[in-house]
């Protein structure tokens, strides 16, 4: 597709909002330390900042169970701050995306109360409830974060409510057009507001299989996982098709769709013409260690090869299909250079930045979350006890039901806990790495007194420094049209290196390996190099282990 439109041209920016800086000393980050730390944004030349959920919530998954829309969760701050903020970012070009959590609510919502009240009413019917079966559960479906999605409604015999995740956040019944209408009103309010659009939290859960009948058991704990009966079921389409057109489409914003579980053959209905989002996040090759993304006892022994045919497919199908959201990390994600850097000796910047080269000139928006620029590494932890991600909580559980030790399931949720990357962020090597300046932090921070900003400011071969220079090749160079534009060919290569092109003639070249690699290629100009020189023989490249480059290429 080869439309030219703002938001192809965007670097996007994520910020888990506990954890980026504390500006008043409570341990938990806060919207005001986000604004503090604009500058430091724009320094890095980012254009775009997605702020995971601020709104009210009693925080049992941090956010993502949301009590009330339009309000702001105390310990962020108040409206008038993220007016704030908004208008500092407006003064420096850059936009604010939401995260928009609409497939559920949190059990605080007013919507829910007055639902469990009366589970026949008006609001009994924003929600799903189902009577229990032969004095069981209605259904085997096992949630997202375990145990079943059914939950007892309190004073009511026999009756359950629904939720894909945890207990705490009831799903939202879309089948009812009058909560549908609630859901649009709230989105227009703040695209009216002046928000620059929205990542649409978990969208392909809002439609379930209406029979609600049992499918295979598929784990140890005798459930059935709720991906195959409530995940991008037939019938979803309508629902998306709408909430598009009541909202979104009349604004000038961007929507970035997290969309799991869907196969790249219905990509173009997502993000086509006419698609239902502008970019959607393809989780295939981020997910390459585990078999599927939410029970990480299942890890795979992934090759270079397989991650590079993953992500080569993808670019692919966006090519043909429409535009992609690229990512590395995330909130749920562990660090990349823990996850993908195999090869303990290159944990270090040279990984890094091979790493940040390699999905950062790939087509599409590219998205950089918060330490990622610095290289941060994920924080081993010793105990369950020091983990707060309930999604960590059950997998350690779940590995233990599968037959694995305690030490087997502390070490796979060690690899792949969402509290990695939910660490505080390190802005210097002072106490609490400079998050807060008060006596405590909400979730502990390794000892690191290595990656911190303000070394990394200074350094001119810092991680941080490899980024800005990225960040300014495709925003504002001689190579920003094709580097944002240019078409995605893939470059056959051995299986460690990771090669393609980017219009005629700017290629990246990343070797994911330990050994040396050669690549038959004339270099014109080097434009990036992870490592001091490039060893060049005749019409061939030596790439050293984790060595990256962006060039272009002579005849
Ligand atoms: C996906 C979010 O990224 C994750 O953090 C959250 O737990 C679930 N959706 C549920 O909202």
């Amino acid at each position: 597709m080869l439309e030219k439109i703002w938001w192809k041209e965007e670097v996007i920016y994520q910020i888990y909002p506990k954890s980026f800086y504390d500006s008043n000393c409570d341990g938990v980050g806060d919207l005001k330390g986000i604004i503090e730390k604009l500058d430091y944004l724009e320094e890095l030349g980012v254009t775009s900042l997605w702020i995971c959920p601020i709104f009210k919530s009693p925080m049992i998954d941090n956010g993502y169970d949301i009590s009330d829309y339009v309000g702001i969760h105390e310990e962020f701050g108040s409206m008038e701050d993220l007016d704030v903020l908004v208008q500092k970012c407006k003064e420096k070009n850059m936009k604010i995306l939401l995260d928009l959590v609409v497939n559920h609510t949190s059990h605080e919502h007013e919507w829910f109360k007055k639902a469990l009240e009366n589970p026949k009413g008006e609001f009994g019917d924003y929600y799903i409830f189902k009577e229990g079966k032969d004095g069981k559960v209605p259904n085997n479906w096992r949630s997202i974060f375990g145990g079943s999605v059914w939950e007892p409604v309190p004073n009511f015999e026999n009756l359950y409510y629904f939720h894909t995740f945890h207990k705490g956040q009831p799903d939202l019944n879309w089948e009812n057009p009058k909560l549908r209408r609630e859901i649009y009103d709230m989105i227009n309010w703040w695209l009216d507001k002046g928000i620059g659009g929205f990542r649409i939290d978990s969208i392909t859960f809002i439609k379930k299989d209406l029979d609600f009948l049992d499918s295979p058991v598929d784990g140890g704990d005798g459930l059935s996982s709720v991906k195959h009966k409530a995940r991008n079921r037939p019938g979803i389409e309508e629902f998306l098709f709408e909430l598009n057109r009541e909202t979104f489409e009349k604004y000038e914003c961007v929507t970035v769709g997290e969309a799991p579980g869907v196969p790249y053959e219905q990509y173009d209905q997502y993000i086509g013409e006419g698609g239902y989002f502008n970019m959607i996040f393809d989780f295939k090759y981020a997910d390459i260690d585990v078999e599927n993304g939410s029970e990480w006892f299942r890890r795979t022994n992934w090759k270079s090869e397989q991650f590079k045919e993953r992500i080569f497919k993808s670019q692919e199908v966006f090519e043909e299909t429409g535009w992609g959201a690229n990512f590395l990390e995330n909130h749920d994600q562990p660090r990349s250079v823990s996850k993908f850097i195999r090869d303990e000796k290159y944990r270090n910047h040279i990984g890094a930045k091979a790493l940040a080269a390699l999905f950062f000139f790939l087509k599409g928006t590219p998205f950089i979350y918060q330490g990622q620029e610095l290289g941060m590494e994920n924080f081993t932890r010793k105990s369950i006890d020091e983990f707060d991600d309930v999604s960590s909580i059950d997998n350690f559980h779940r590995s233990m039901l599968e037959g694995y030790s305690e030490a087997e399931a502390l070490n796979f949720v060690n690899q792949r806990s969402r509290d990695n990357g939910r660490t505080p962020m390190h802005w210097d090597s002072s106490k609490f790495s400079g998050f807060t300046k008060g006596d405590k932090t909400w979730l502990g921070l390794a000892d690191c007194k290595e990656i911190n900003v303000a070394d990394q400011l200074e350094d001119k071969e810092s991680v941080f420094n490899f980024y800005k220079k990225m960040i300014k090749l495709r925003q504002n160079s001689e190579y920003s049209e094709k580097l944002i534009y240019g078409k995605f060919e893939r470059i056959e290569t051995e299986e460690d290196l990771i090669a393609y092109k980017r219009g005629e003639n700017i290629v990246s070249i990343t070797n994911l390996g330990s050994s040396k690699g050669e690549v038959e290629i004339t270099v014109k100009d080097i434009l990036l190099n992870n490592y001091e020189t490039l060893e060049i023989k005749e019409e061939r490249i030596v790439l050293e282990p984790y060595q990256t480059i962006l060039v272009t290429k002579g005849e």
